[in-house]
C-alpha cells in the first residue's frame, strides 16, 4: 500500500498546488479521472484474491473520499480567492481626499427679485407670474397702445414666426405690464399685485441687454390714488436699499397705459452716488382705457402701476457700473455676492 499513500501524497500536493480551476480540475482527472492513476487502481482490483481484494478496495475507496474532500475544499479556496481579488480591484479608497464640491450661489438679480417679492409680500401684495411669449394685444393694444400708435415704436420687439388667434405674430414681452391685464382679467378687486420676471428688447450695450429683468406693480381698488403711489413706493426704497437717506420725485412723463405718467427718480443722501437723481421706474395712474381692458369700469375703479428694471435696482444697491457682468457668468463678480 505504499504506493497508494504515494499516489495520495502526489495528489493532495497537485490539488494544493493548482492556482486556479482551470489546474485544479486537470490534477484532479490526473488521479480521480478515466484513465487517472486512482481509478487505475480501482481497476486492478479484480486481479487481486478475494481477501486481498476487499481490503485493498476499503482502502482505495477511503484515499478517493480524502482526494474528493481535498479537492472540494481547493474549489472553494479558489473561487474565495478568486472573489477577494475582485472585491479588492473594486474597492473605493475611502481615505481619498474628496474633490471638493463647489457651492452655487444666487445671482444678484435673482436677489434683488427675492427681495423685491418679500418687501411687497409683506405690504399685503399677490406675486404673480406670466408667460415671456406674449401676444401683441397683451404686449401693446390693451396697454392703449394700438397698431400704428407713436408709442409702439418706442420699444424695439423681438417678434417670432408663430401667430396667434389673430394672425398677429407673437412676440417677447417688452415690459411686464400685460401682466396688469392678464391679471386683472383673472381676479376681482381690489387688485394688489406685483409681476416680476424676463423682458425682452432689442438693444445691447453697458446699461442695455436684450434680456433683462421688470418688475410690474399694480393696486386698483376705488380710492387708490397717487399719494399711495407715492408712499408705497418710497417705503419700498428705504427697505430695498436699507436706509431712510433718500429722496425721491415724480417728474413727468409719458406712457399711452398711465394718466398721468411719471418717472420716478430718486437721489441718496450718502455713498458714492449722493446728490445725483438717478432714474429709477416708470408710474402713473392707470388710464380709464386700460382700466377697461381689465374688465373694470373707470368710472368706479382706479389705481396706480409702475414698472421698475431689476437689474438698475441690482447695479444701485451694490454699485455695478457695467450691465454686461450680470450675464457674463464671471464668477469672480458672481461669487461676491454668494
Ligand atoms: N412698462 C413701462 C416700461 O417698460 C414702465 C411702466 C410700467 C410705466 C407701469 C408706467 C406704469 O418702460
Amino acid at each position: 500500500m505504499t504506493n497508494l499513500d504515494q499516489i495520495v501524497a502526489r495528489a493532495l500536493a497537485d490539488l494544493a498546488a493548482a492556482a486556479d480551476p482551470a489546474a485544479l480540475e486537470n490534477a484532479k482527472a490526473g488521479y480521480l479521472g478515466k484513465s487517472g492513476e486512482l481509478t487505475a487502481l480501482l481497476k486492478s482490483l479484480g486481479a487481486l484474491a478475494p481477501e486481498e481484494r476487499k481490503s485493498a478496495g476499503a482502502a482505495i475507496n477511503a484515499a478517493k473520499g480524502r482526494l474528493e474532500a481535498a479537492l472540494d475544499a481547493r474549489r472553494a479556496e479558489l473561487a474565495d480567492a478568486r472573489l477577494s481579488a475582485r472585491l479588492a480591484g473594486e474597492a473605493l479608497d475611502v481615505t481619498l481626499p474628496a474633490r471638493g464640491r463647489g457651492r452655487g450661489g444666487i445671482h444678484p438679480v435673482i436677489r434683488t427679485w427675492q427681495r423685491i417679492e418679500a418687501i411687497f409680500g409683506s405690504i399685503g401684495f399677490d406675486v404673480a407670474d406670466g408667460p415671456e411669449i406674449e401676444t401683441d394685444w397683451y404686449n401693446f393694444t390693451a396697454l392703449n397702445n394700438p397698431e400704428n400708435h407713436p408709442a409702439r415704436s418706442m420699444q424695439d420687439t423681438f417678434y417670432i414666426e408663430d401667430k396667434d388667434a389673430t394672425g398677429l405674430p407673437l412676440l417677447l414681452r417688452t415690459h411686464t405690464s400685460p401682466m396688469q391685464v392678464r391679471y386683472a382679467r383673472q381676479h376681482k378687486p381690489p387688485i394688489k399685485v406685483i409681476a416680476p420676471g424676463r423682458t425682452y428688447r432689442v438693444d445691447s450695450d453697458a446699461t442695455h441687454s436684450p434680456m433683462f429683468h421688470q418688475v410690474e406693480g399694480l393696486w386698483i381698488a376705488e380710492d387708490i390714488s397717487f399719494a399711495d403711489l407715492k408712499g408705497v413706493y418710497v417705503d419700498f426704497l428705504r427697505r430695498f436699499f436699507e436706509t431712510e437717506d433718500l429722496q425721491v420725485r415724480f417728474r413727468p412723463s409719458f406712457f399711452p397705459f398711465t394718466e398721468p405718467s411719471a418717472e420716478i427718480d430718486m437721489q441718496f443722501g450718502d455713498g458714492p452716488l449722493k446728490g445725483r437723481w438717478l432714474e429709477i421706474s416708470g408710474s402713473g395712474q392707470v388710464h380709464p382705457t386700460v382700466v377697461r381692458n381689465f374688465g373694470l369700469d373707470p368710472e368706479r375703479y382706479i389705481g396706480f402701476a409702475f414698472g421698475s428694471g431689476l437689474e438698475r435696482l441690482t447695479m444701485l444697491r451694490y454699485g455695478i457700473d457695467d450691465l454686461r457682468l450680470f450675464f457674463d457668468g464671471d464668477l469672480r463678480f458672481l461669487k461676491q455676492f454668494s
